[in-house]
């Protein structure tokens, strides 16, 4: 069971800046039922990151990578956004101040974001300025291996043999997920808009990774660095609750929506 005083504290930090950086990790996504990568029934229990995340597996295997990742993509297609994405989406449409940088590639965020404007609730905030910042990319996107186009990509995938595997519509060549693996770098704009918004957050609020994969893992140390203060949100403890000022713990989905439901009336005063 969550802290209440803990729950109201953090809250209160919330409610008292304006400038936000929300991080979030696979335990956003927990309660929605996409596995996590660590945990006690996560992805990486039952795979080797090596043999499956990285570009040296895809060139080794890309059949087995693809079959990988087209069992991801049909597993977390068919999840739903929680209580948590929807409280982040309202928070990054209400206050134009506020950022949101994932590391998740399940595409959660987006749809909360959508169904919060279908439902109207935009309340004028800009959509493009409250969508993620996608740190390791997107499980619906792909990337051709010779010319690079980035694609849009729900469809199934095909991995019976390697010659059914998704090819580009303009060279030919095979394609590929367009997340980023073990080894590789970050797209060095992406990480960029993060770190500025971690530089210039007052509060960095970290919810539901497990803090061990940079640079993301390194954001709220800039924040602080930076004279801001780092909450977190998650169900144990990580080598950044020792960064915190506050740390819940509990689940996002149940956490979330009371700590967002800032009272704005004690903010200015
Ligand atoms: N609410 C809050 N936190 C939760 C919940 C929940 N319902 N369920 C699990 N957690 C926490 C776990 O305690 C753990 O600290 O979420 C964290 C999940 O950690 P990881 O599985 O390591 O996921 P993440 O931190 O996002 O991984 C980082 O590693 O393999 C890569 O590229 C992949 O983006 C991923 C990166």
């Amino acid at each position: 069971m969550h802290d209440l005083h803990e729950i109201d504290r953090a809250r209160r930090l919330l409610g008292s800046a304006r400038r936000i950086l929300i991080l979030t990790g696979a335990g956003v996504s927990a309660e929605s039922g996409v596995p996590t990568f660590r945990g006690p029934e996560g992805l990486w229990r039952t795979h080797r990151p090596e043999e499956l995340a990285t570009p040296e597996a895809f060139q080794a295997d890309p059949r087995l990578v693809w079959e990988w990742y087209g069992f991801r993509r049909e597993r977390v297609g068919a999840c739903r956004p929680n209580s948590a994405h929807v409280a982040i989406a309202r928070l990054t449409l209400e206050n134009e101040d506020a950022r949101l940088v994932t590391q998740n590639v399940d595409g959660l965020h987006e749809l909360a974001l959508e169904e919060a404007v279908s439902e109207g609730l935009s309340l004028g905030g800009s959509v493009s300025r409250a969508a993620p910042i996608r740190l390791h990319g997107s499980l619906f996107r792909t990337r051709c291996t010779a010319c690079d186009d980035r694609t849009s990509d729900r469809h199934p995938v095909d991995a019976k043999s390697e010659a059914s595997l998704p090819r580009c519509r303009k060279c030919g060549a095979l394609l590929r997920p367009d997340v980023v693996w073990f080894g590789e770098q970050l797209d060095p704009e992406i990480l960029q808009r993060a770190m500025g918004a971690a530089e210039t957050a007052e509060v960095c609020l970290v919810v539901g990774t497990s803090g061990l994969v940079h640079p993301a893992a390194s954001l709220p140390l800039l924040t602080r660095e930076s004279g801001g203060v780092v909450v977190e949100v998650n169900t144990e403890s990580t080598p950044l609750t020792e960064v915190a000022v506050s740390s819940i713990r509990g689940r996002a989905g149940q956490v979330l929506p009371s700590l967002l439901a800032v009272d704005r009336n004690h903010v200015v005063d």
